[in-house]
């Protein structure tokens, strides 16, 4: 358990083990049982399966555990207790007080019936008094019931860390949205996030560049400087170029990237202006995405310059390094080729420049030794899964990363995109007409051209800054929501008419439900802080009032698990179920026009749901609109 906060789920566990141990007391080693939300709501809000996997233990049916379990679960319900048995208490959403908390409520108190179905499977249905108490106690609270860690962290995520010689572009964006959500839930759980931006600024691109520059602006460094951004990096697409067909400036620009490591006055001059101007752009660019990196977390590659050498020194008098051509590598046991070669970590290359996989190993030495990380994250595309394989074994090897500290790699898939070829649809990387590489920017600008128009066709009253306003963040909600409903490790299409469509499982179909949520509150002249002292005291009438209560309460148990899986996409799915039940229960139980006690119900309701809305969404990155 994280924290001192008991769950629905976890107090449920409690009394099915003691269900289990008062059954089966002598056999064998303790048992845990597992609790899962119903499917179907019609069974029950929980069930288990734990009669399935006694049953082989116990040498009976499922059946027989079930009914045995069940049994005494409803004896246990029999018992006297401070907050449940006996008094017909169902349906009243206050009554109970607000401190009482799931983990003090006895058996009778939170369960209104238990039930065996099938071949033995248990049915749990919660009681509507136990539900709305635990909705009373969140209603005021702006973490909505999700509680801080028992065991905070030092926590190192390093995401987004782009390549600056070019723009950003979308493969970049995957790792800046995945990580800028995990550094801001780790963050709400309570855990101290170090945010590491990794920029790559040093290595064989900028090479490329400083040769480059040289060659065409020579001592005109002022004119670069006042420069666009497009002129950065069109030099780089023509160096790039140059580079393949004449080795004379291939040489020129191998020889800048080990100038630069080495602090030659000149070439650094030079990059210094390509720093500043690219960076510049970089944090731009995250204030317009809602970002929450800034200067303070810049961490480049070329922050370690002076550590490489000693990372090297300190490897090779460990004894941990060969001479191969000339190259330093470490070779580590488990790793090999498709061959059955043993792959090498190059440390040092034979012209005696340092690469990425010598800054890696400098960033994990700062990140335990100065840092103090007792966690280090590391989002980047899953190709780079092997180079930190390696990186993470070389490392522990040399004693640099011990047993007590993590390093997660995080690898995520790529960007698809559907076209059609022959009459028929397939599958490729997502790319711009010409086959380049698709920026963050543009895809900004098009998403605002978009979001303005829908905004426009559903309200045409809307103008001006606030236009401005929402059409900005209907586009990052669009895509921030897109990157992160799956798994990180999976590809995914993109599609600008699917991303922004008012249904379905997208971040503007979220945004919807809470601006109806906010133009209830317009309209009702209800005053919310009123309602939060004093919630709604009637009796729940209809049963999507109650299916929206079960989904309101469960949020907290959405974080459970989250240090492990670091599952943003269970977050994204919670919302999207939240949303389509309040819409079901907007369109069956009217609010306003309800009778007092019931309309203090509903409006406590949907005032919950906003509070979830708003604090899930935060945690993705996406910021709520007001109307739209
Ligand atoms: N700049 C790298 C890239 O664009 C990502 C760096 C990730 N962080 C790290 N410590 N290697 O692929």
């Amino acid at each position: 358990m994280r924290s001192g906060h008991v769950s629905f789920t976890e107090a449920i566990k409690n009394i099915l083990n003691n269900a289990v141990a008062d059954c089966f007391p002598d056999s064998g080693p303790a048992f845990e049982c597992q609790v899962t939300p119903c499917q179907d709501k019609k069974f029950g809000d929980y069930q288990s399966n734990l009669a399935f996997l006694l049953a082989k233990r116990e040498r009976t049916s499922p059946r027989n555990i079930a009914e045995a379990v069940a049994e005494s679960v409803q004896a246990q319900m029999a018992l006297p207790g401070p907050a449940g048995s006996g008094q017909a208490r169902r349906g009243r959403i206050s009554n109970l007080s607000p401190g009482e908390s799931v983990g003090a409520m006895t058996a009778g108190a939170l369960i209104e019936t238990i039930e065996v179905a099938g071949a033995g499977f248990i049915n749990i249905r919660l009681r509507d008094a136990a539900l709305a108490a635990q909705l009373e106690r969140t209603l005021a609270d702006p973490r909505c019931g999700v509680a801080r860690s028992a065991h905070p962290q030092r926590i190192v995520v390093d995401y987004s860390s782009p390549n600056l010689a070019k723009d950003l572009h979308v493969g970049t964006m995957r790792s800046t949205v995945i990580g800028d959500s995990i550094a801001r839930v780790l963050e709400f759980l309570g855990h101290d996030v170090v945010r590491q931006n990794h920029f790559g600024d040093w290595g064989a691109n900028f090479g490329v560049l400083v040769a480059m520059i040289k060659r065409e602006y020579g001592a005109g460094l002022d004119t670069l400087q006042d420069a666009p951004l497009e002129t950065v990096e069109e030099l780089y697409a023509r160096g790039s170029r140059l580079k393949k067909d004449s080795e004379e400036f291939a040489a020129n620009a191998a020889a800048e990237v080990n100038n630069l490591q080495s602090g030659d006055p000149e070439s650094v001059a030079v990059w210094e202006v390509l720093m500043d101007k690219t960076l510049r752009n970089c944090h731009d660019l995250y204030r317009t995405f809602n970002v929450s990196l800034d200067a303070s977390h810049d961490c480049p590659e070329s922050f370690y310059r002076d550590d490489l050498p000693r990372v090297v020194a300190e490897l090779s008098d460990m004894n941990l390094l060969v001479d191969d051509d000339n190259a330093k590598c470490a070779y580590l046991d488990g790793f090999h080729n498709i061959d059955g070669d043993p792959l090498p970590v190059i440390v040092q290359k034979s012209d005696a420049g340092y690469n990425y996989s010598t800054t890696d190993l400098a960033g994990i030495r700062h990140r335990v030794g100065r840092l103090q990380a007792q966690q280090i994250i590391i989002v980047t595309d899953r190709g780079q899964e092997l180079h930190f394989r390696m990186i993470r074994a070389l490392a522990q090897k040399a004693g640099w990363l011990p047993d007590s500290v993590q390093l997660r790699h995080l690898g995520y898939g790529v960007i698809l995109q559907e076209i059609k070829e022959g009459g028929r649809s397939k599958k490729v990387r997502f790319s711009t007409r010409d086959g380049g590489t698709v920026k963050i920017r543009e895809l900004l600008a098009e998403g605002r051209r978009r979001s303005e128009k829908l905004t426009l066709e559903r309200n045409p009253d809307i103008g001006g800054d606030e236009l401005d306003g929402i059409a900005a963040k209907l586009t990052i909600a669009a895509l921030k929501y897109a990157e992160l409903k799956q798994r990180p490790v999976s590809d995914y299409t993109f599609n600008w008419d699917q991303m922004l469509a008012s249904q379905g499982n997208t971040g503007v179909y979220i945004l919807y439900c809470y601006v109806r949520v906010a133009s209830l509150f317009g309209k009702s002249g209800v005053d919310k802080d009123a309602l939060v002292r004093s919630p709604g005291s009637s009796t729940l009438s209809h049963e999507l009032e109650r299916e929206l209560l079960v989904q309101l309460v469960s949020f907290p148990e959405l974080f459970a698990g989250y240090e492990e899986e670091l599952s943003s996409h269970d977050i994204c799915h919670y919302l999207y179920e939240l949303s389509t039940i309040y819409s079901r229960f907007w369109k069956d139980c009217p609010i306003l026009t309800a009778a007092e006690d019931v309309r203090n119900t509903r409006l406590a309701l949907s005032l919950a749901v906003a509070n979830r809305l708003k604090l899930g969404l935060s945690l993705l990155g996406i910021e709520v609109v007001e109307r739209m």
